[in-house]
């Protein structure tokens, strides 16, 4: 359901018009499903304007956008969205619009890719930009496009950024990491791991976070002094937190290993949707609660898209025989990235 109220500070007080734009730029540059555009708005606005200026606007905000030149959404996504733009227009009764034909046209003589782009600003006006593929399985895994429940997760996080705020975090089954990189640049966190068991996952996470400006650890780093003091200079320079993609896989994973992960907090998104992976992710987080320093245990928090409830309450089942407790954490209030507001979405707090 599309929320009217202005969910950013620049879109207060904007003329209808200007704030409908708004709404259309941040929903196209994420890629938000298209029966979720305000198109209602979109001819009620048309109906009453005598030019078609309101059009060019959200021409400008989204094909035309800086952002979207350069970071595309795919090329199917660009032709359905003209397509339906060109559509409202002209069930106006307008003569056709030049600019709307020509960027259909260009969209046309481009070829399909499998890879494109989404774009997900941020309160700051800064944005989190990731490649993903356009198959939502390819490669065998899941994990290399955006879930809504980790759109929700770091919704939630932009809310509650005191909980990692100079924190060491660990992601478990980060995917291409929409989460962990708005955490990054939103929630100030001293040191963040992504981490996931799929090759082609941990590679695209990679390109990701570099993609997004943020300074990459090699894991083990500096086979020489000179390269381990260059390292530190450039995590220096970049300000941001300590930066670490790890390969670990919930079924081979050692307590050793996550005690070298020192986190604080530990995070995932939409990662119990099958028996077998509950099994594997809370013998994953017996061994973290087992490691914890100073008698402290990790703060656990994992985002459910609840698709089956029989597999939310299997892992809730399963938690509860282990001893591990539970509580539902309060949603997020602000709406601030475009996923299905349909979807039974929810994050649990896990505590020893
Ligand atoms: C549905 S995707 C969710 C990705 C991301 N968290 C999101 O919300 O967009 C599930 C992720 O869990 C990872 N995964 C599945 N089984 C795993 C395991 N045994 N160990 C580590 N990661 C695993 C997959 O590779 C995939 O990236």
């Amino acid at each position: 359901m599309e929320e009217r109220q202005p969910r950013h500070a620049s879109e207060a007080g904007q003329a209808p018009e200007g704030s409908l734009a708004h709404r259309f730029q941040r929903g196209f540059l994420a890629g938000k499903r298209l029966s979720d555009f305000p198109w209602e708005d979109l001819e009620e606005i048309l109906k009453n304007s005598k030019d078609s200026s309101p059009l060019l606007t959200i021409l400008q905000k989204t094909v035309f956008h800086p952002m979207c030149l350069k970071y595309p959404p795919s090329v199917k996504y660009r032709r359905c969205f003209l397509s339906e733009l060109i559509k409202k227009h002209e069930s106006t009764g307008a003569e056709p619009l030049d600019q709307l034909y020509e960027a259909l046209g260009d969209v046309l003589n481009s070829e399909e890719t499998t890879h494109c782009y989404k774009n997900y600003l941020l309160p700051s006006g800064d944005a989190v930009t990731l490649c993903e593929t356009v198959a939502i399985i390819s490669q065998g895994t899941t994990g290399l496009v955006t879930w809504d429940a980790g759109l929700y997760l770091a919704e939630w996080a932009l809310e509650n950024t005191a909980v990692f705020c100079n924190r060491s975090v660990l992601e478990l089954g980060s995917g291409i990491g929409l989460t962990g990189i708005a955490i990054c640049k939103a929630c100030h966190p001293r040191a963040y791991t992504f981490s996931d068991h799929h090759e082609c996952v941990l590679q695209q996470l990679s390109a990701n976070i570099r993609l997004n400006g943020l300074f990459l650890q090699p894991e083990v780093c500096g086979h020489s002094t000179a390269e381990h003091a260059a390292c530190k200079a450039e995590l220096a320079r970049s300000q941001g937190p300590n930066i670490i993609v790890a390969e670990l896989d919930w079924n081979l994973v050692t307590r050793e290993r996550l005690m070298e992960l020192q986190a604080d907090i530990v995070i995932a998104a939409d990662v119990v949707y099958d028996p077998e992976l509950t099994q594997s992710l809370i013998g994953a987080v017996q061994k973290l609660f087992s490691c914890s320093s100073d008698g402290k245990a990790p703060e656990v928090y994992i985002a459910f898209a609840i698709r089956n409830p029989d597999t939310y309450c299997g892992f809730q089942a399963e938690l509860d025989k282990v001893g591990i407790r539970w509580e539902v954490v309060p949603n997020p209030r602000k709406h601030l990235f475009p996923y299905d507001r349909r979807a039974n979405i929810t994050i649990l707090r896990l505590l020893v």
